[in-house]
């Protein structure tokens, strides 16, 4: 399984920016590195058709949200169907920020994902507890949860990718251990396995403060099948060195 490297642009950047970001790290990537990485990108959508223009065969694209709705008068909202028409393949859903800032439920990211698998899109459904979480020994059990409303029941490896980023770590430069990523996945790929017959090929992302200092490690921990990279993938040395570092 090859890892895959994924970037959350999150609120930045610009079309220059993503012309210049997306030119830079196509041009680096070659045959070595696609042999053992994907890549994948999430720019704001309104840059996706710019993103498009650059990112060459090798990088995908995705759009950070969709709506819970279909189509319609939801002003401001962009639909599962739009991000697919306009060459898009995959939709990151429940990002923390999403549900720490805008009220998204497990519920909610369950619905935007029948969507996301119903318009033929993958959905990348981000997962992970919060520090007070862990600190009262809950990590588990919020995970379990999550994961058991957020992922509809016709979820596969093919449609779905599984990002586990404990909230505490992102942004923050702080970093699970490898050894809490390893017990963490390990119990994900445990759950999806109580769930779905084809769990083993599931993708389970680790996304939280990774950088090229600590990815060879995190890359190697077993069942991290790649990153969800924010602040590093912003520069395309620190993206395209993170995705060197894998084994
Ligand atoms: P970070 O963000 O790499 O900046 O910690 C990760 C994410 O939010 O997906």
């Amino acid at each position: 399984m090859k890892k895959l490297i994924a970037g959350n642009w999150k609120m930045n950047g610009s079309v220059e920016m993503t012309q210049d970001l997306l030119s830079e790290i196509n041009s680096e990537i070659d045959g070595d590195l696609l042999d053992k990485c994907g890549f994948l990108v999430f720019p704001p959508a309104l840059y996706v058709t710019e993103a498009f223009k650059n990112a060459g065969t090798y990088i995908d694209v995705g759009v950070q949200d969709c709506s819970h709705n279909e189509s319609g008068a939801y002003t401001g909202e962009i639909s599962a169907a739009m991000i697919k028409d306009c060459g898009a393949s995959h939709v990151l859903l429940g990002h923390s920020e999403r549900r720490q800032y805008h009220n998204e439920t497990d519920e909610l990211v369950c619905t935007k994902a029948k969507l996301a698998f119903d318009n033929g899109l993958i959905a990348v459904i981000c997962i992970g507890e919060t520090e007070e979480q862990r600190d009262n020994g809950k990590a588990f059990d919020v995970v379990e949860k999550q994961l058991a409303a957020s992922v509809p029941e016709s979820a596969n490896a093919e449609n779905t990718i599984i990002a586990y980023e404990p909230v505490w770590a992102i942004g923050t430069g702080k970093t699970a251990s490898a050894a809490d990523v390893a017990e963490m996945h390990s119990f994900i790929r445990g759950k999806l396995g109580e769930r779905f017959s084809d769990s083993e090929n599931f993708y389970i992302l680790y996304g939280g403060s990774m950088k090229p200092e600590n990815a060879g490690e995190l890359l190697a921990t077993p069942n991290v099948n790649g990153g969800l990279i924010g602040g590093a993938s912003l520069k395309a040395d620190q993206f395209l060195a993170i995705a060197k570092a894998a084994p």
